[in-house]
């Protein structure tokens, strides 16, 4: 039986996000770090393509008697051009075979549809598919993510199984309090993502002076904030020392005061998006120096979304298909028109 849930996910402390870690060696060795420095919570995604390379860890620690399975938290999430029903169950399933594992402790629907033409239908379809997967066991808890006020609302008025869990971008530079508010209302678990706000929020003066203050590195209070707030924190980091001291937070605790003054900083740090800008336009990120290759590479991709040929192999004739299938209209209006 599990050990882990929903339930005691704040007692867990830190999640290793690993969204942007190269698949193979890197990731492997980030995990088999992580889980040797004591954390169970793992936030994986089908989209952050290393999912092969995290379930090896998993496996690698589980066979050297490091941890237990069911000490474990893994959470997986289906990307929006997967929702549907049949896809969303393909997905998790594929999800699992490439990880080797039997089931996830959390599936989430990772975003609310984009393109957003109808995006109820796309997102009530996926939740039908979680409900199946959960109903099987093969996930032991299902949820969403990036959802603001109108997509929950939705959501909570169809779901025959509600959502444990919201999955939102979520530090003292982006709060999103009435998402929040309205999660712990409906007893929503809010695990927040960019705890760190990748890597912007080493630049803000407070964040200094309160490591000072408390002798500790801007990561950990960032860290301890979302703790203090009852959201859990996911932090990635590939590097060993600082996945070893993010998870380190438990000998100290932020002042009420001090609390406040990061309260102040809401709206002020570089935010990638906000919930509600979801099936609106994706803004462009700036380029980050602290980012390696994959990110930038993503950024660039977005930028090329539209253009099939120039697209990344996998994505290559989805994108074309739908290119050609775009064209219809357009040939049947100049037909009209001769
Ligand atoms: N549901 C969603 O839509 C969604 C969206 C985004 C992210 N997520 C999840 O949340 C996780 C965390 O968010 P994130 O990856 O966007 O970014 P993040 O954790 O806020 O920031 C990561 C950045 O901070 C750096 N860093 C980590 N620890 C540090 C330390 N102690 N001192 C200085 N720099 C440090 C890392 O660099 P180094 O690697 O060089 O240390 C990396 O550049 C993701 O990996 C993913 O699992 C979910």
């Amino acid at each position: 039986m599990s050990l882990v849930s929903v339930n005691n996910l704040l007692n867990l402390g830190l999640g290793i996000g690993t969204d942007y870690v190269p698949d193979g060696e890197i990731v492997i060795n980030q995990i088999t770090t992580a889980i040797e420095a004591g954390y169970c919570h793992i936030d994986n995604a089908d989209c952050y393509y290393n999912q092969a390379g995290v379930g090896t860890a998993i496996k690698n620690c589980i066979d050297r008697g490091i941890v237990k399975r069911e000490e474990l938290f893994v959470t997986s999430k289906v990307p929006d051009w997967k929702q549907g029903y049949d896809s969303a169950i393909k997905c998790c399933k594929e999800s699992l075979r490439v990880m080797g594992l039997d089931y996830f402790d959390l599936y989430l629907i990772h975003s609310p549809n984009r393109p957003c033409e109808d995006w109820q239908k796309g997102v009530l379809d996926t939740q039908r598919a979680l409900e199946t997967l959960y109903r099987e066991g093969l996930v032991k808890a299902i949820g969403v993510s990036n959802f603001a006020l109108r997509h929950l609302e939705f959501i909570l008025r169809e779901a025959e199984i509600k959502p444990m869990v919201n999955q939102i971008e979520f530090h003292a530079q982006h709060q999103q309090k009435a998402v929040v508010e309205f999660c712990k209302n409906h007893n929503i678990q809010v695990i927040g993502w960019g705890t760190l706000n990748q890597g912007r929020m080493f630049e803000s003066d407070i964040f200094n002076s309160l490591a000072q203050k408390y002798n500790k590195d801007i990561a950990q209070i960032a860290i301890k904030y979302s703790l203090q707030k009852d959201v859990v924190p996911l932090a990635r980091s590939i590097k060993k020392e600082r996945i070893i001291s993010n998870f380190n937070v438990n000998d100290f605790t932020i002042s009420d005061n001090d609390m406040m003054l990061l309260d102040k900083l809401d709206g002020k740090g570089f935010s990638q998006r906000a919930c509600d800008e979801y099936c609106k336009p994706i803004k462009m990120v700036p380029a980050n120096s602290q980012e390696y290759t994959p990110l930038k590479y993503k950024r660039t991709f977005k930028l090329f979304n539209l253009i099939p040929f120039l697209t990344e192999k996998k994505y290559r004739w989805n994108k074309t298909k739908w290119f050609l299938f775009g064209l219809i209209p357009l040939l049947k209006i100049t037909k009209k028109d001769l």
